[in-house]
């Protein structure tokens, strides 16, 4: 079976002449239908960059990207718009809720933005609150949820578009151990689903990467290496 997301030979740099940075220097690599892969690297070594091309919103200096059978790769992001909204959900550490509206709201209005119609938009937002587990807070505004739950609603949001490819820059990165791997339980469990999810997820906690399907780590520019022991050293 093909890959749900193919890299191959990804390059991209920041600047020009003697302050010019290569970030990425051919970083390939496939995450599979219903696979969770952990993406872990030194900071600055371009795990937000790649995820940045990867979800079309920069283009690269180089390479492809292959998603669900669309490649593209230099493309500038308002050419990707529509890939964008029916493939790939976005999830990151601040949740990036709207505060005024309830978590209902809050996903129903993605849902309205990327076409949907009432009373129909609705019915989807409730459908994505309960496969995460948050039926009973779909009236709470964020600030009335705690971190785990707001990151719920926001996962909600990612998924309720029925995308197959979720990219998550450090999910967990202001929730505490217990509820991280609560998420990336639900996380494992998206994927299992039948609407055959990926998540590609940048942490910098080598624990919680563990607990993924596999991990990749990017060093130096490439992935160099994609399983958890030989990453445990000094990768992190
Ligand atoms: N728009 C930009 N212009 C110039 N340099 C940039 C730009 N965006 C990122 N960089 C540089 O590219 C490198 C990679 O940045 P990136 O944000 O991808 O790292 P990261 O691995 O996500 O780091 P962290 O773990 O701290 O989030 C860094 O050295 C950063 O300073
Ligand atoms: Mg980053």
């Amino acid at each position: 079976m093909a890959p749900l997301l193919s890299v191959k030979d990804l390059h991209h740099g920041f600047g020009a002449g003697g302050t010019r940075l290569e970030v990425l220097t051919g970083v390939a690599f496939e995450v599979a239908s219903g696979e969770l892969v952990a993406l872990m690297g030194p900071s600055g070594c371009g795990k937000s960059t790649l995820l940045n091309i990867i979800g079309g919103l920069l283009a690269a200096d180089s390479g492809t990207i292959d998603v669900n059978g669309s490649a593209y790769g230099q493309q500038p992001p308002y050419a990707l718009v529509e890939l964008r909204r029916a493939t790939i959900g976005w999830i990151f550490q601040d949740y990036h809720l709207l505060p005024h509206l309830s978590a209902l709201d809050n996903v129903t209005l993605a849902l309205e933005l990327a076409g949907a119609v009432m009373p129909e938009a609705e019915q989807r937002a409730t459908a994505a609150l309960e496969r995460v587990g948050l039926a009973d807070r779909a009236q709470h505004r964020p600030d009335e949820l705690s971190g785990g739950q707001a990151q719920r609603v926001a996962i909600a949001r990612a998924i309720a578009g029925d995308r197959k490819l979720l990219l998550a820059d450090e999910p967990t990165g202001n929730l505490d151990v217990a509820t991280s791997r609560e998420i990336l339980e639900l996380f494992h469990e998206l994927c299992a689903g039948d609407n055959e999810l990926s998540i590609l997820m940048v942490t910098h906690d080598a624990a919680l990467a563990a607990r993924a399907d596999r991990m990749l780590l990017l060093r130096d520019g490439c992935v160099a290496a994609s399983d958890v022991e030989s990453a445990w050293g000094d990768a992190v």
